[in-house]
């Protein structure tokens, strides 16, 4: 006969922390309905079915990037991953989308619970659009003032996203927007992302009062992730200081900032730029054409690099979280070493000893699949 054993303190500091971190994303885990309040930041051509599955059976949130697609192309999507996972998942729409609205009537065909509208703010049209055919909206923020005309146009969340993010980037750093948009916004749950590669800064987020958090380039590496490989070892080789955005060499010729790792696609990008403005300062053509010719360069970049394994001169969209991608994993084993960080970083909050092998053990022995029993009857990635 075996004795039970008694437990020890650390076993109480185990679950000590495991209560309170369902409890500080407690909010976000109602809204996405999800174990764990992560969000798989749609990423086009990343996030497509089994990324997206990957991560909802993994206990998080996928988003389908749904970029430039049809509505033929998002339901089939949908389908796809419906498929693979049972899981909740929520799709990205882009807002300038010609065809936005069937894009949003296809979710809502399909009962997707939650959209996603990206790239500008939406408009209240396409918002109540959104609700009115059941899903709940989440918009992003890149101001205290836009969150709150959000959450007045009826958003029912909101995604802050620094600069510190992969693809496309506003000005402001995640740590900075954080401190203004999160003590502000109450009404809605806010999910904080950009630059977030490890637990504690997911729990230091959640302390500071976010509902949950949304990471990228993290995923890009996941086994199942369809980036082509040479993509992927370029991440692996990367470090933060290589992820950078886009550099404009003339403020008449504006360039929308976007965060990537350096290749030689940027270097051609400043020649291409200066001999366009070169034929422009010499009349050889005008500043609209001159400026689409600068914007075009990039059309089919991103594929090229994810898809076709194009690292030279392709978009390598990155965060600067990227230095934290050092090797391909299955999505579930990110998601519960990030979990397990959160867990130890709050053990030792609880008077654990500080044990600086925590920092970096392999995940999975705090147990994740454990996290949430109990307190809230959510089940766990494993089960
Ligand atoms: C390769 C790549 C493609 C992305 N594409 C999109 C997109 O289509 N729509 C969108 O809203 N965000 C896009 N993002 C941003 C992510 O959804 C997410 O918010 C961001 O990656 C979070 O920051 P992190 O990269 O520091 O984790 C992309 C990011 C990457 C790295």
């Amino acid at each position: 006969m075996t004795q039970a054993t008694a437990p020890t303190p650390e076993d109480d500091r185990t679950r000590a922390a495991r209560a309170r971190l369902d409890r500080l994303w407690s909010r976000g885990r109602a809204f996405l309905g999800t174990e764990l309040a992560i969000m798989g930041g749609a990423m086009t051509w990343v996030s497509e079915r089994n990324l997206v599955a990957a991560i909802s059976n993994g206990g998080a949130f996928g988003v389908i990037a749904s970029g430039s697609m049809t509505p033929d192309q998002l339901q089939a999507e949908i389908l796809g991953t419906r498929a693979l996972t049972s899981r909740p998942f929520g799709v990205n729409l882009i807002t300038l989308h010609p065809r936005l609205d069937d894009l949003i009537d296809v979710c809502a065909e399909h009962r997707v619970s939650h959209i996603v509208l990206a790239g500008g703010l939406p408009s209240s049209a396409s918002i109540r659009r959104a609700k009115d055919r059941g899903a709940k909206v989440v918009g992003f923020a890149p101001a205290a003032s836009i969150a709150r005309k959000l959450v007045k146009n009826g958003a029912d969340a909101i995604l802050i996203e620094g600069m510190e993010a992969g693809g496309h980037i506003g000005p402001v750093a995640t740590s900075v927007l954080a401190q203004e948009i999160l003590p502000v916004v109450n009404d809605v749950p806010v999910f904080v992302a950009g630059g977030i590669g490890r637990g504690e800064a997911i729990l230091s987020y959640l302390e500071m009062g976010a509902a949950g958090v949304q990471l990228g380039t993290r995923f890009v590496c996941a086994t199942e992730s369809v980036a082509h490989p040479r993509y992927k070892q370029a991440f692996i080789n990367a470090a933060a200081r290589d992820a950078v955005p886009s550099v404009q060499i003339d403020p008449r010729f504006p360039v929308i900032p976007v965060r990537a790792l350096n290749n030689e696609g940027t270097r051609r990008f400043q020649v291409f730029q200066r001999e366009v403005i070169d034929r422009f300062n010499r009349g050889e053509v005008s500043q609209k054409d001159a400026q689409l010719e600068i914007e075009h360069f990039w059309a089919g970049a991103l594929r090229r690099a994810v898809i076709e394994g194009d690292v030279e001169n392709g978009s390598l969209m990155a965060g600067q979280s990227v230095g934290m991608v050092t090797r391909e994993q299955p999505a579930a084993e990110i998601l519960g070493e990030l979990v397990d960080q959160a867990i130890r970083s709050l053990m030792v909050r609880l008077g654990g000893p500080e044990k600086p092998e925590w920092r970096d053990s392999g995940p999975g022995d705090l147990g994740r699949s454990d996290l949430g029993r109990g307190q809230s009857g959510m089940m766990g990635a494993a089960e």
